[in-house]
């Protein structure tokens, strides 16, 4: 595996006491592969992403667990070998691209300085791999764009200019963290399927948060959903969105094709997600979950794998099944 999340803990720390954002999860990738991630607002996705890119915020504590990536542990790296993984072994695209751009600097000018910061060659020949860099993301007059400030170009247009940038390593490993939500619905697919192209030719994992289900049947191998901090169910995307084991997959899945909006989901879900300061001891779908039992109130179930590479994490799914096989991950 290229990264491996091992029972991953993350707490926030506030005015208003201690909150649990990530509760134990686990979740892999594989070399080249694409990996999404989804589950509605608060579910952790954006914690999960920061987690692996040494980006969390002050006030969190890592209280628990690993991440592996291949091999390191990133979370015991000092600042300066975080530094250095960043952007050449793991890039990362996130979903505003002002963000990642410099305001005031030509586009060309930040794609030359950071080719020159991965690889030591002259100005002139970074220059030449700026510009096929911006040929690779499918942007058709790279000349005149190399010259441009980000303000001059349109939003899709920008989210491929930071593409190109994240991808001029190339790094082993893409974090998108909702890269097209913010963008014009027309080009969203495309942008997405240029990452996969790009994922493809260069061998580059992605780890691709959404909330869009469609996305994910469409683009990747494997899927994790995610709830209230916790992974629920995790296996090949077809196999999940097929024969979903966990109520809250299910739910997810009956709310297709209309899940332009997460909040339609909690419309078609029932009840409120637990409160993430008083984490309740059983399940944390228990309070919305239809075919909730008394066991799922006493005890949370673990992320087990009920049939090959598909893990989820319910009492009642387990029993439907029989037994599911016994030295499964913890959850
Ligand atoms: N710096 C912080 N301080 C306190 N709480 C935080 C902080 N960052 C995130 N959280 C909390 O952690 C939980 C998980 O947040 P996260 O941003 O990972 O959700 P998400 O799944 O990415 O949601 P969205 O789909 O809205 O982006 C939320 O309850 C959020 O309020
Ligand atoms: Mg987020």
């Amino acid at each position: 595996m290229l990264l491996e999340i091992k029972g991953l803990t993350v707490e926030f720390h506030g005015m208003r006491g201690m909150m649990t954002a990530l509760e134990n999860i686990n979740l892999s990738i594989g070399e080249g592969e694409i990996v999404g991630v989804v589950g509605e607002s608060g579910s952790g996705k954006s914690v999960t992403a920061l987690s692996i890119l040494g980006l969390l915020e002050k006030n969190a504590t890592v209280s628990n667990g690993e991440i592996l990536y291949a091999g390191r542990n990133l979370l015991a790296l000092n600042k300066k070998e975080k530094q250095a993984i960043r952007g050449k072994e793991i890039g990362m695209v996130f979903q505003e691209p002002m963000t990642a751009l410099h305001p005031t600097m030509r586009v060309g000018k930040q794609l030359v300085e950071v080719i020159k910061r991965h690889r030591h060659i002259s100005g002139k020949e970074a220059a030449k791999l700026a510009l096929q860099s911006l040929k690779d993301v499918h942007i058709h007059d790279p000349e005149s764009v190399f010259e441009k400030y980000p303000f001059e170009l349109s939003g899709g247009m920008r989210q491929r200019v930071v593409i190109a940038l994240a991808m001029s390593a190339p790094p082993k490993l893409l974090i998108a963290d909702e890269p097209t939500t913010a963008l014009d619905v027309t080009i969203q697919f495309e942008i997405l399927k240029l990452m996969k192209e790009l994922s493809q030719n260069r061998g580059t994992a992605i780890l691709l948060i959404t909330h869009d289900l469609g996305v994910v049947s469409q683009l990747c191998d494997r899927v994790a959903v995610m709830y209230a901090g916790k992974v629920v169910e995790t296996g090949g995307t077809s196999e999940v969105l097929h024969f979903p084991q966990h109520p809250y997959t299910r739910a997810l899945i009956d709310a297709l094709p209309d899940l332009a909006d997460v909040n339609d989901t909690l419309e078609a879900i029932p009840g409120e997600v637990p409160d993430l300061r008083n984490r309740p001891i059983g399940c944390v779908f228990s309070s919305r979950c239809q075919l909730v039992t008394n066991q799922c109130k006493q005890a949370a179930p673990a992320l087990e794998e009920y049939k090959r590479n598909h893990y989820a994490a319910c009492w009642v799914g387990r029993e439907q099944n029989g037994s599911a096989h016994s030295n499964s991950a913890t959850s």
